[in-house]
Parts: structure tokens; C-alpha cells; sequence
């Protein structure tokens, strides 16, 4: 009992590489990842989803870039390879092999319905591939290899790991238990960021007004320039009121995550200060927090070798775990063994 007590849970999450990560990321992620790898009751698997990108269209070179600067900029934030796995999804080909077979366990209607595809396929009518069909059922493999019971994501991705426990439980039946049923976990409220420009839209950094989302490799007179042209109101008051005052509120959370204080505290903070001075501090503490973190990022975009050791143990790792599940699958539906 003191064995199974102790056993501990296996967490899954990802982001995939298209263009550089934004202060959302952070926020709504990465902050949550560097927390759940110092919990000694989870065993952390984070990777970097590139097989998820090549769902749009990204001439190659910069893919490859963008790659490396996210697996950079996770390092740079605190993920520590000793302590989470660290991976290439590429890298370790039963992603793609296990995707196969889910896909056969998966209707149609079911991955038409995915909130994420419609809305995609409207946005990109020109570039309506299977992949982008396919990309939550690739997304269920990933969870699913690694038996994860943990998925931090935002709140977008939550159906997606639902149709992973769909999948995951169809399965289980028709064979026998094979896969772990994962559950979405929500970063708390408030650490949702949204857009400088349109305080009302998610921050992202395919936002059509490059001046809405700060990114974590922003130099800091940019960041400062983001800042004071901020969105606010025409109030003048600093109160958390997200009906009513989405910028302002907005800035708030920024700051409280950058700064790392609560809520509470920003706004008594503010109280009485005017706009343009908050809106300068919120800046500062962005570039605060985020000096070293681009001080490291250099460091390491520059040191080869470290990257490409860390991406190899990683998969490793990862090709342990992973292979013990696919293999599983494999006999239950029968293939013949090699
Ligand atoms: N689709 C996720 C996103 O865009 C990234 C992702 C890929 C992911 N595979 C995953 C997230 C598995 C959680 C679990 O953010």
C-alpha cells in the first residue's frame, strides 16, 4: 500500500513552436510547468510539439529556429532537465505511430466537432489539410504514451483532452485497460492574458496587431513601448473589474505575475496612481523578471552542444516510456510481433 501510495503522477503537457512565446505562454503555462516539476508527487514530462506545427504552413528554416528558441526559452524559465523530462515530440517516433492507430479508434464526427478546427479551418480556408483534422487525436497519443493522470493547458485546449479520455476509455474497453484517463488541469483564473491592443481577445502571438502581445524575447524598449500604449479606459481609476475595465484588469494580472504578488496587493498597490505611471511599472517589472531570463536564453542559444544534449537525453527518457505503452497497444490489436 505504501508502494502504491507513493507512486507518483505522471504529468504531460506541450506547446508547439510557432514563432516566439508570449507573456501568455508564461502566464498561462510555463509558470504552471516550473511549479509542478518542484512537486515530489509528479513526474513531469514536457515537450516541445513540433509535429503539431507543421499543421500551417512555416518555411523550414524558421521552423527550425523557433524550435530551438522554445526549447531555449523552457530551459531559460526553470525548466530543469533534471528534473522534468524534456523532449522533442519528433524525436521519438511512437508520437506518430501510436497517432495511427488512435486515429482508428476514433470517429469522424468526433474530431469534427473540435471548437479548435472549425475555427482554424475558417480562419485558413486555403490551408485545410488532414493534419489539422487529425492534430487532437496526435495530441491524445502524446498524453496518452506517457499513461499521464495530469494535463495542464489552457483553457482552449480542454476539449481536446477530453477527446483524449474518450479515446483513451473506447479503448480500454474494447482491449482490456491499457491507458492511463487523463484529466485537464485549468491554470487558476486570472493567469489568462489577453491582448495589450483588445483586452477582450487572448494574448497570442498570432494576434493580427503585433503591439498587443509582448513576447519573452522583447527587447526591453520595446517592452516599454508595448506598455505605455497599452489600451486602458477612459476612467481613472486602477481596480480589478474584468467586465468593465478589461485593460486595466488585464495589466493587473501582468503585474501580479511578473511582479509576484496577488491581485490584492496590485491593486492597493495602484491605488490612486494614474494610468501612465502604472502602466510604466507594469513595464518595469515585465523586463525585471524577465532580464535574466533573456541573459540565460543567449547563453544558451549559443551553447549547441548543451541543447542538443539535453534534446537527446530527453528523448531518451521519453523513448522509454513511450515504446513500453506502443508496444502494449501493439499486441492488444493484434499486430503481429517482429
Ligand atoms: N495543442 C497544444 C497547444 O497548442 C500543444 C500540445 C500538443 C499539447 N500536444 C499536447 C498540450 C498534449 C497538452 C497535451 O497549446
Amino acid at each position: 500500500m505504501e508502494a502504491e501510495e507513493a507512486k507518483k503522477k505522471v504529468v504531460f503537457s506541450a506547446v508547439k513552436p510557432t514563432g516566439s512565446m508570449t507573456l501568455g505562454n508564461y502566464a498561462g503555462a510555463l509558470a504552471n510547468w516550473v511549479a509542478m516539476q518542484s512537486d515530489p508527487s509528479y513526474d513531469c514530462f514536457y515537450c516541445v510539439a513540433d509535429l503539431h506545427s507543421i499543421t500551417v504552413d512555416v518555411p523550414p528554416a524558421e521552423f527550425r529556429k523557433d524550435t530551438l528558441d522554445d526549447l531555449a526559452t523552457y530551459l531559460a524559465l526553470g525548466l530543469n532537465p533534471e528534473k522534468s523530462v524534456l523532449f522533442l515530440q519528433s524525436h521519438v517516433s511512437a508520437h506518430a505511430e501510436l497517432a495511427w492507430v488512435l486515429n482508428c479508434h476514433t470517429q469522424f464526427g468526433e474530431a469534427r466537432r473540435m471548437t479548435q478546427f472549425k475555427e482554424k479551418s475558417k480562419r485558413a480556408p486555403e490551408n485545410v489539410n488532414v493534419g489539422l483534422f487529425d492534430y487532437p487525436v496526435l495530441m491524445a497519443a502524446d498524453i496518452l504514451l506517457y499513461q499521464a493522470e495530469l494535463v495542464p493547458v489552457g483553457q482552449d485546449q480542454k476539449q481536446h483532452v477530453e477527446l483524449a479520455r474518450t479515446i483513451a476509455q473506447r479503448f480500454n474497453n474494447k482491449y482490456s485497460p491499457t491507458f492511463t484517463v487523463p484529466e485537464p488541469i485549468m491554470p487558476k483564473v486570472g493567469t489568462k492574458l489577453y491582448s495589450l491592443q483588445n483586452p477582450t481577445a487572448k494574448m497570442s502571438k498570432t494576434d493580427e496587431n503585433p503591439a498587443g502581445s509582448v513576447l519573452l524575447l522583447d527587447p526591453p524598449e520595446e517592452i516599454m513601448r508595448k506598455f505605455k500604449r497599452a489600451v486602458t479606459d477612459s476612467d481613472t481609476c486602477v481596480k480589478f473589474d474584468r467586465a468593465n475595465k478589461p485593460g486595466i484588469s488585464n495589466l493587473l494580472t501582468i503585474y501580479s505575475v511578473f511582479a509576484g504578488v496577488s491581485l490584492a496587493a496590485a491593486e492597493k498597490e495602484f491605488q490612486g496612481s494614474d494610468y501612465a505611471a502604472f502602466k510604466q511599472r507594469t513595464g518595469e517589472a515585465v523586463c525585471a523578471f524577465l532580464a535574466p531570463v533573456q541573459k540565460e536564453y543567449k547563453r544558451l542559444i549559443a551553447d549547441k552542444a548543451y541543447l542538443s544534449q539535453v534534446m537527446k537525453d530527453g528523448a531518451e527518457r521519453a523513448r522509454r516510456m513511450a515504446y513500453k505503452t506502443l508496444s502494449k497497444v501493439y499486441r492488444k490489436v493484434g499486430f503481429v510481433q517482429p
